[in-house]
């Protein structure tokens, strides 16, 4: 019988079957480095059950809170939202509703990503809806900001100083350039690599630049909404400890297949620098 064998080393992860609430509650104040999550959009998901604005917002503001005690002084939380939509249509953006209730810890907003991707609903009453945010937060003033290891390629990278004393020797940074606050990744749909049962994973390469930037090698990320576990994957390839908890069982059943194919060298999962076109098919491959 062959054996897979494990060829990297990689920091077992700690996940559960389990509410957040509950699950948190066994952790540690200023545990996590990074806390990194999509809740439910309250949109009627087969996961969630449909609850008005205030009970959507309480429980967030209970959870929120939790994640506070467990973020370290100099630590992250990034809260990756879309829109909420109402039995009438109208939307709600979650970011926008959410973001009082992290400055009632007066916790301080980074940047406001957006995520940009071409696939979704066609709404025939309003624009499509092609982007989703993240809301990146610091605990305190002083944070973890690593550039280096998230740059992207330059756009003119033999552009030259014209004047002044460094006239002539190359202006960008060698490395490439810092790459902004709109992030333009496919979205998890049926065709994707890393599409599973979960209907609605966010993909691998949309957590690696926070790890990275965020967090150190050995650090802690935590998502406490882990669905089909993509944190923890981008936690354990970046070198990072993954903590993460879902309340469905076959999502952490989802997760722990994954970090077994992951180890084995047979989880697929599409690179993060991987630009979102092929500009060699027609119109740039999403014509
Ligand atoms: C938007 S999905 C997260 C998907 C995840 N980002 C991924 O890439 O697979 C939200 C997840 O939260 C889980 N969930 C909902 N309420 C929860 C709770 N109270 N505690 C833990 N998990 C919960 C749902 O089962 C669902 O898998």
């Amino acid at each position: 019988m062959s054996q897979a064998i494990d060829l990297f080393h990689y920091y077992d992860p700690i996940i559960a079957c389990a509410s957040n609430l509950n699950f948190m509650r066994g952790l540690p104040d200023d545990s996590m480095k990074l806390i990194v999550t999509s809740p439910p959009y309250n949109i009627g998901k087969s996961y969630e059950r449909r609850a008005s604005l205030n009970n959507y917002m309480e429980a967030q503001r209970e959870v929120i809170s939790e994640c506070v005690r467990l973020l370290d002084p100099f630590g992250s939380i990034c809260w990756q939202v879309g829109n909420h939509v109402t039995k009438e249509g109208e939307i709600i953006p979650l970011d926008i509703v959410l973001y009082p209730l992290f400055k009632s810890h007066n916790l301080r907003l980074r940047n406001r990503i957006i995520w940009h991707f071409e696939h979704g609903l066609h709404c025939s009453k309003r624009f499509s809806g092609r982007y989703e945010t993240i809301l990146w937060f610091t605990k305190g003033e002083e944070y973890i900001f690593n550039l280096d290891p998230v740059r992207v390629p330059s756009k003119y990278p033999n552009k030259k100083h014209f004047k002044g004393p460094k006239v002539g020797q190359l202006s960008g940074n060698p490395l490439g350039k810092n790459p902004g606050d709109v992030w333009v990744i496919p979205n998890v749909k049926w065709n994707h690599i890393e599409k599973t049962l979960h209907p609605c994973q966010f993909p691998v390469g949309l957590v690696e630049p926070l790890v990275l930037a965020m967090t150190n090698p050995g650090d802690n990320v935590f998502d406490p909404y882990m669905g089909a576990g993509s944190t923890i994957i981008a936690a354990m390839k970046r070198d990072r400890v993954g903590y993460g908890c879902d309340i469905e069982e076959e999502y952490v059943q989802i997760t722990k297949k994954r970090i077994k194919d992951l180890h084995s060298g047979n989880l697929k999962t599409r690179p993060m620098a991987k630009p979102a076109y092929d500009t060699i098919l027609p119109y740039v491959g999403h014509g």
